[in-house]
């Protein structure tokens, strides 16, 4: 079967992002193939894509370290350009057991660039992360920031990603990189029929704060209050992930219509504006109206102080700029965790 219009393949399609992502492209006319092992999600990720849009989509249960699985995919459908979201992304994890990530989330990229040569199919967008970036100094961060030697396994496999991407559109006539970098993705879709499922104890901020909003956790803990920042907490960029989801529709539109000024291009995609842990958790009562109990802890091994976007690059050169402000973002995601505990 080939795709009537563009299509596009969607690896990790099921996931966080790559279900946003997946409605968003649907919403722009695109024709969407989703591929996923889930290994991190569950059917009910794809049916609620499903209901968003109002049709079933083309999805195979397929892991993408498996090649010949994913050949078949090639085979089947024509689509041109590849949205390569599938990998691991629990940052202790990856610091226990590192060859799960390596394996995974190297393995697959290089079968995806391989296939891609191999059937001629020329695009790929690819998901980075400002976690490239590590400890900076320079703030914002821009493009050209120097990346910092990675502080986890699972950073290190964004930076390889990234160079092995970098090498291939060198090599190759045939094939082109975009690497978009995200910030800190959090919220859901307006509708609440998607958003993030962490599995166990949630790794990141918000999960962890709805969650104890819901009563599944009993107190968020904030972990140190005494960096060098306005008001002792970390500061990161929290970008809403419909505007993130949007972000890929712009960069595939650049793709698809010959607007790159490289074979391989890197862009932020954050809203540009830092945000401390406090600022995030009391924004999150006020904005639903709900209680979070919530101590100070000391420090996590391994955050940087301070983290946030340079957004100029990608506002001017996608034409993309976030339209979601933090009350939606953080309303919406308390609408899909009440969702998910079926609170009214
Ligand atoms: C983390 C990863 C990053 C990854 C990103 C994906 C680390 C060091 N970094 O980013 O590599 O790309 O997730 O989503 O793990 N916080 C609390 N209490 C909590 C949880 C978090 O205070 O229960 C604080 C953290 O100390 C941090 C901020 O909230 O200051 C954001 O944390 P988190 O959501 O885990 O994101 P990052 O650490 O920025």
């Amino acid at each position: 079967m080939s795709c009537n219009r563009e299509c596009v393949l969607v690896s990790g399609g099921a996931g966080y992002i790559g279900t946003h992502t997946t409605v968003a492209l649907i919403e722009a006319g695109y024709d969407v193939v989703v591929v996923d092992n889930f290994s991190n999600s569950d059917a009910s990720a794809i049916s609620g894509v499903e209901k968003i849009v109002g049709r079933k989509i083309a999805f195979h249960q397929v892991d993408t370290c498996d090649r010949d699985a994913l050949k078949r995919v090639f085979e089947q459908h024509g689509f041109n350009s590849v949205i390569h979201f599938a990998a691991f992304k629990a940052v202790g994890e990856s610091v226990a057991d590192p060859l799960k990530y390596y394996q995974n989330n190297l393995v697959s990229f290089m079968n995806i660039l391989d296939l891609m040569k191999e059937y001629q199919r020329p695009n790929v967008l690819f998901s980075s992360s400002a976690t490239v970036y590590g400890d900076t100094d320079t703030l914002p961060v821009t493009e050209e920031s120097p990346r910092q030697p990675a502080m986890s396994p699972y950073g290190n496999t964004k930076q390889i990603a990234e160079d092995v991407l970098r090498d291939c559109c060198r090599a190759y006539d045939a094939i082109y990189g975009i690497a978009l970098r995200y910030f800190n993705p959090i919220g859901a879709h307006p509708s609440a029929l998607i958003g993030e499922l962490p599995r166990g104890v949630p790794n990141n901020l918000l999960p962890y704060v709805t969650q104890t909003a819901a009563g599944v956790r009993q107190c968020l803990s904030i972990f140190g209050n005494d960096y060098d920042t306005p008001d002792g907490t970390c500061l990161r960029d929290y970008i809403d992930v419909v505007d993130l989801a949007r972000a890929h529709v712009a960069a595939l539109a650049r793709m698809l219509h010959h607007g790159m000024k490289d074979k391989y291009e890197i862009f932020n995609v954050g809203t540009g504006n830092p945000v401390s842990v406090l600022e995030l958790v009391n924004s999150f009562i006020e904005a639903n109206g709900v209680d979070v109990p919530f101590k100070i802890s000391g420090r996590r091994q391994g955050d940087v102080p301070a983290v946030w976007a340079d957004t100029a690059l990608a506002n001017k050169e996608l034409g993309w700029k976030t339209e979601r402000n933090l009350t939606q973002t953080l309303r919406a995601a308390w609408a899909w965790e009440k969702h998910l505990r079926n609170i009214d």
